[in-house]
């Protein structure tokens, strides 16, 4: 159905009542059409807020992925070219073959081998705080346990991985949907920095393989094909990015969605073995990563809706999984809710290769904390989420707790 929606809507994503509560505007949306087109954002497009909807979608490649940038701009060149190596914004046969070769190296099995490591670093962490009665759970928890993780994968020297923090705050930015000139122009600020970081890395793990997975990767040949230098790079820098902001935003939503949640607290923590269905609730109930985008390489009917070819389509992932057709009482948090497909690490060929290692530290940081911590309670009344409409991310989450 195409029509304006900023003439039928009060709401535009822009607003603070937007940033602070996005599900009230999905819902609105939805009330209208699932699949609606609107004037929104930047480029017109059509807005997917059901759940049976975003699935066609993600499984259809005539959906094609693209970096988000614009095109013409030889300014962000540098940029481009190394989004336009990342799996991520990659279409068939091409994002196939990358992701086959990256997947072989970048398991199940070896996320599973982290885990003493990941205890370890959340044991750390934590025993930092053992005589205080307050957290910052976004930079004392949260950043430095994704952060140390990834950076040990990726093979970063122990005493380098702290600065990846920032590098990788300034990244995710440059991938959202609110990206303006000047977080694109830090964006290649850190690109160049980090790419001549993993250029150095790489050339020394050529020269002396270690165990981590660049090293894996430099040597991981299958059918006679391997990474080239620039694809290996995309890699390590898409690693960067997803590796940490996502995960330091879904152990900060649990845990905001825990102390807002009382019972569901006292449940979890008199009932730790419930842990695994409660990271897949908070996944769906405040989805770190809540919009994609695809854009239509043909004409395409789907669900009764014609969808022209070069027509962007922005898949809400966190409507999606608040959906009344396929969730009971979506906007409430049930851990032990007994069906839980959400689509909070997207569907289809595209689906989320962390999704292991990003549930792992969850469940790890969280079942550890709720262990060693009573009388958890929210220490600000009003939190701050940031300014982005792809991703749930909160500024600060100051805790207190006995
Ligand atoms: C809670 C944490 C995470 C969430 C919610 C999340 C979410 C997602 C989603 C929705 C996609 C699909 C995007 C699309 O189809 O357009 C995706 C893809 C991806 N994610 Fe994650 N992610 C998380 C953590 C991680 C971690 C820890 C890593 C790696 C260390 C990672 C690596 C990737 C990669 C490489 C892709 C691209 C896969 C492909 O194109 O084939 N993610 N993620």
């Amino acid at each position: 159905m195409k029509t304006d929606l900023n003439k039928t809507l009060p709401l535009s994503f822009i607003t603070t009542e937007f940033f602070q509560n996005p599900y009230p505007f999905y819902e609105k949306l939805r009330s209208i059409h699932s699949i609606y087109w609107g004037n929104l954002l930047k480029y017109p497009g059509w807005y997917v807020t059901g759940y049976e909807e975003a699935i066609t979608i993600l499984k259809d490649i005539r959906f094609k992925n693209r970096i988000p940038l614009p095109q013409t701009s030889k300014k962000y060149e540098l940029l481009k070219n190394i989004q336009n190596d990342m799996m991520l914004f990659k279409n068939q046969p091409d994002h196939k073959r990358l992701r086959f070769l990256v997947s072989n190296v970048f398991t199940p099995r070896m996320v599973e081998h982290l885990r003493p490591y990941i205890q370890e670093t959340v044991n750390d962490l934590l025993q930092q705080f053992q005589n205080k009665k307050t957290m910052n759970v976004v930079s004392d928890l949260a950043f430095p346990l994704a952060s140390l993780v990834i950076a040990k994968i990726i093979g970063v020297p122990e005493e380098e991985r702290y600065q990846f923090r920032e590098w990788a705050a300034i990244l995710i930015q440059t991938i959202d949907f609110t990206r303006s000139r000047k977080v694109l122009d830090n964006g290649i600020a850190i690109t160049i920095i980090l790419r001549d970081y993993f250029k150095e890395l790489i050339k020394k793990r050529k020269n002396c393989p270690a165990e981590d997975l660049i090293s894996l990767l430099i040597k991981e040949e299958q059918q006679g094909d391997r990474l080239t230098d620039e694809e290996l790079l995309a890699t390590c820098i898409l690693l960067v990015i997803a590796g940490h902001e996502t995960t330091v935003n879904l152990i900060s939503n649990s845990i905001l969605s825990l102390l807002k949640n009382p019972h569901q607290l006292m449940e979890l923590k008199e009932k730790p073995f419930l842990i695994e269905g409660a990271v897949e609730e908070f996944l769906r109930y405040e989805s770190p990563t809540q919009m994609t985008a695809r854009i239509a390489s043909e004409d395409i009917e789907i669900h009764q809706t014609t969808i022209k070819k070069g027509d962007q389509v922005y898949i809400l992932l966190g409507a999606a999984n608040r959906d009344p057709n396929i969730f009971h009482n979506p906007h409430l948090l049930d851990i032990t809710r007994y069906s839980n497909p959400h689509l909070a690490f997207g569907y289809g060929t595209h689906f989320c290769l962390g999704a292991p290692l990003a549930r792992l530290e969850t469940q790890i940081a969280i079942k550890s904390l709720l262990c060693r911590k009573d009388n958890l309670q929210l220490a600000a009344p009003d939190l701050q989420w940031r300014k982005l409409i792809g991703f749930r991310s909160l500024n600060e989450l100051p805790i207190t707790f006995d």
